[in-house]
């Protein structure tokens, strides 16, 4: 950490679809970064889809190619949580479970510097119940990005009742030099975008199930007569239709309101592994080349 405050080594621990490009944002930004993950077979192809999309920002002429190396040379991956000892700030991306974060970030409290900061990417857990896990409180903050991580220019930073005054600022402007806008929100579910988001992706679905009009129509709809950049059941395929079931499902519990309550349609597609795009299969088709069919819902 430089004397006034900036952090100047990152850790980022897990390399999947936002783990990748949020260590591949702070790498582009400068920062020497650690990516963590349980085994060489899971960094393999989180590193993988890095190089590609430097590779499509190469192409468009938007970096060098001395550029592009240098920030795949700036990412240290590694297997061993030991190798974060020296991080300013870890930001943790793995499985949207809270067991699982609570037990990664007891592991790091042991490891790290006390004055090292944590920050969850959860996009709908309590931060405030992974922090209890670590016994740094007040440096311990959420840092939601958005997929995907290389284009979305977003991040909500998430502050609980414990966080310090200071460390929030200090995690803003690291936020902020990402070249992302961050925005300021607290630790309720969802915080602003999933809150407003996931209803809006639920309700499109009962829509459909209540004869509103196609899926193809629905999504044809908001995308022209709002200007959104994908239709609902688009982006439903693209966020995954297991993280906006899981993310509901927390919502529902902390709110109890209906508009959070994941319809029976969203439920049984996920039971049957229809998880959207990375699935191949969602309310469209993917396996095909070509643009992709919607599917028949029975
Ligand atoms: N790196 C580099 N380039 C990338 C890329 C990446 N990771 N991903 C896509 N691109 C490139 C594409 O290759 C394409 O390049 P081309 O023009 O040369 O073909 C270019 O970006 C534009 O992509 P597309 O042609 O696919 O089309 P769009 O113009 O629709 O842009 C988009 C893509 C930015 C994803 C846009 O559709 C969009 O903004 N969609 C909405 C995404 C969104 O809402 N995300 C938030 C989800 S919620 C969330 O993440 C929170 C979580 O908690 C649930």
């Amino acid at each position: 950490m430089t004397k006034d405050g900036k952090f100047e080594a990152i850790g980022v621990v897990g390399c999947g679809l936002m783990g990748s490009g949020i260590a591949q944002a702070c790498a582009t930004a400068g920062y020497p970064t650690q990516v963590a993950e349980v085994s060489e077979e899971r960094l393999k192809p989180g590193l993988e889809s890095i190089r590609k999309s430097l590779e499509k920002f190469q192409s468009k002429g938007q970096i060098s190619g001395e550029q592009a190396a240098a920030i795949q040379g700036r990412l240290r991956p590694t297997t061993r949580l030991e190798d974060l000892a020296g991080c300013d700030l870890v930001i943790e991306a793995i499985v949207e479970n809270l067991a699982a974060k609570r037990e990664l970030f007891a592991r790091l409290d042991g490891r790290l510097r006390p004055e090292a900061v944590f920050a969850s990417n959860t996009s709908s857990l309590p931060i405030t119940e992974i922090m209890t896990a670590t016994r740094r409180p007040e440096r311990f903050v959420g840092l939601h990005f958005f997929n995907p991580v290389a284009l979305m220019p977003l991040v909500e930073v998430v502050r609980t009742v414990a966080t310090d005054a200071g460390v929030y600022e200090q995690v803003v402007a690291f936020a902020a030099s990402l070249g992302k806008t961050p925005v300021r929100t607290g630790d309720r579910s969802g915080f602003i975008v999933n809150r407003l988001l996931i209803p809006y992706l639920l309700d499109a679905v009962r829509a459909l199930e209540e004869g509103a009009g196609s899926m193809e129509d629905i999504d044809r709809a908001m995308k022209l007569g709002c200007g959104y950049p994908m239709g609902p059941f688009t982006l439903l395929d693209f966020v995954g239709l297991d993280t906006t079931y899981y993310a509901a499902e927390i919502m529902y519990n902390e709110f109890r309101e209906r508009r959070f309550a994941p319809p029976p349609l969203l439920k049984r597609m996920v039971l049957a592994g229809w998880h959207g795009r990375k699935a191949g299969r969602g309310f469209y088709d993917y396996r095909q080349p070509g643009p992709p069919r919607p599917v028949a819902l029975g």
